[in-house]
């Protein structure tokens, strides 16, 4: 089938690089003579085209993706409210409920007569994606997050942002650290994975690491801050991540609603107020959180937005779908959405990063 018009949608939290995406698909589409549509919000500018005054696709001409590619965000706007297959929608009583609305999503597309879709997104999105190619839709995959946490991918786009963010920010707090010997607490993003953690942590030269793939004892943190206070060191980093936990105990779970992963949040603070407790010396907590996903695209994360989206391009146009694009060096490939779903891709306890972190005498709380 020859490709006439294709749409582009952003789902999930948003990750630097989105815009470098959106404008490399659509600079490509054009040249091929395609035309290009971006559904607003996720998938609600199909779903609900009445909430969006202007329309709920938004026509992706040269000059609406002027001037973007070094801009956080994405101007198509996107939600983690949106899953086509358990979408949030009141029922008779006035009650949230999960609704699968994935078959009017496809008649909505094809009524617009679209005839591939990119789909920019995590894991949620690509497990999503996979759904609806299994219904016959046309779909490549552009894996983003800032978490590096998508299987079949060195790495995804926004994740070389956000580490180059944190650890410029650990860079600033050694120095308040150090003048007034301070434990600091940096919590950052991480739900399941320790990707951010471990690399920031390393490389701005955390004391301790606390990631959600090694279950952490608090006193085996205090015994790597007693021993630098030995060796006369009166200040420690510890860098988080979101989903660290502890051996006995749970992730921090702050909430979870209808038609939204859980929410995690806090595990810092607690780390903060233990470490007080037990070393009796003054500590503080920075919570990184959504600062890591704002900000301009790093070089690094840019072109590897242009490739992916000039890649995703390539893949509908050579007629695959249901695969994703993907990072293999030095190409990018197409791999099946359903390789990219299988699994998430957490730290390995053995790669190279974790060992040079052992090596360096970085504690893990193990
Ligand atoms: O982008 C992924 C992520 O950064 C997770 O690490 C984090 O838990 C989540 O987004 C938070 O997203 P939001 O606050 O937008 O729901």
């Amino acid at each position: 089938m020859t490709i006439q018009r294709i749409a582009i949608t952003t789902g999930g939290g948003d990750a630097p690089g989105l815009n470098a995406v959106i404008r490399s698909a659509v600079l490509s589409s054009l040249n091929r003579g395609w035309e290009c549509y971006g559904i607003r919000d996720g998938y609600n500018g199909l779903l609900n085209p009445e909430n969006f005054p202007d329309g709920g696709l938004m026509p992706l001409t040269r000059e609406a993706v002027r001037g973007i590619t070094h801009l956080g965000g994405t101007i198509l706007g996107t939600t983690n409210r949106g899953d086509p297959f358990a979408y949030p929608t009141e029922d008779e009583a006035g009650k949230l409920v999960e609704l699968d609305r994935s078959d009017e999503l496809i008649a909505a597309f094809k009524a617009h007569q679209l005839d591939g879709l990119i789909c920019i997104g995590g894991d949620g999105s690509m497990a999503i994606a996979h759904k609806l190619a299994l219904k016959g839709l046309k779909i490549v995959g552009v894996p983003k997050t800032i978490d590096n946490d998508l299987n079949g991918t060195v790495v995804t786009f926004g994740f070389d942002t956000a580490v180059s963010f944190a650890t410029e920010c650990i860079d600033r707090l050694h120095a308040t650290a150090h003048s007034h010997r301070r434990i600091m607490v940096v919590e950052v993003m991480g739900r399941y994975a320790g990707w951010i953690a471990l690399h920031t942590g390393v490389s701005g030269t955390a004391d301790a690491i606390l990631i959600p793939e090694i279950p952490y004892d608090i006193h085996k943190v205090v015994e790597k801050i007693e021993a630098r206070r030995k060796r006369g060191r009166h200040f420690s980093i510890i860098v988080v991540a979101e989903g660290a936990v502890p051996v006995e105990g749970g992730r921090s779970i702050i909430g979870k609603e209808i038609g939204q992963a859980e929410r995690l949040g806090g595990v810092g603070h607690k780390i903060a107020n233990q470490l007080q407790q037990l070393t009796g010396q003054e500590t503080r907590t920075v919570v990184l959180g959504h600062l890591l996903r704002g900000g301009s695209p790093t070089t690094f994360d840019r072109l590897l937005s242009l490739r992916f989206g000039a890649a995703a391009v390539r893949a509908l146009d050579e007629g695959c779908d249901g695969c994703m694009v993907a990072l293999d060096p030095p190409t990018v490939r197409y791999i099946p959405l359903e390789e990219a779903t299988e699994r998430m891709k957490n730290v390995p306890l053995d790669c190279d990063t974790m060992l040079t972190a052992r090596d360096l005498g970085i504690s893990f709380g193990d």
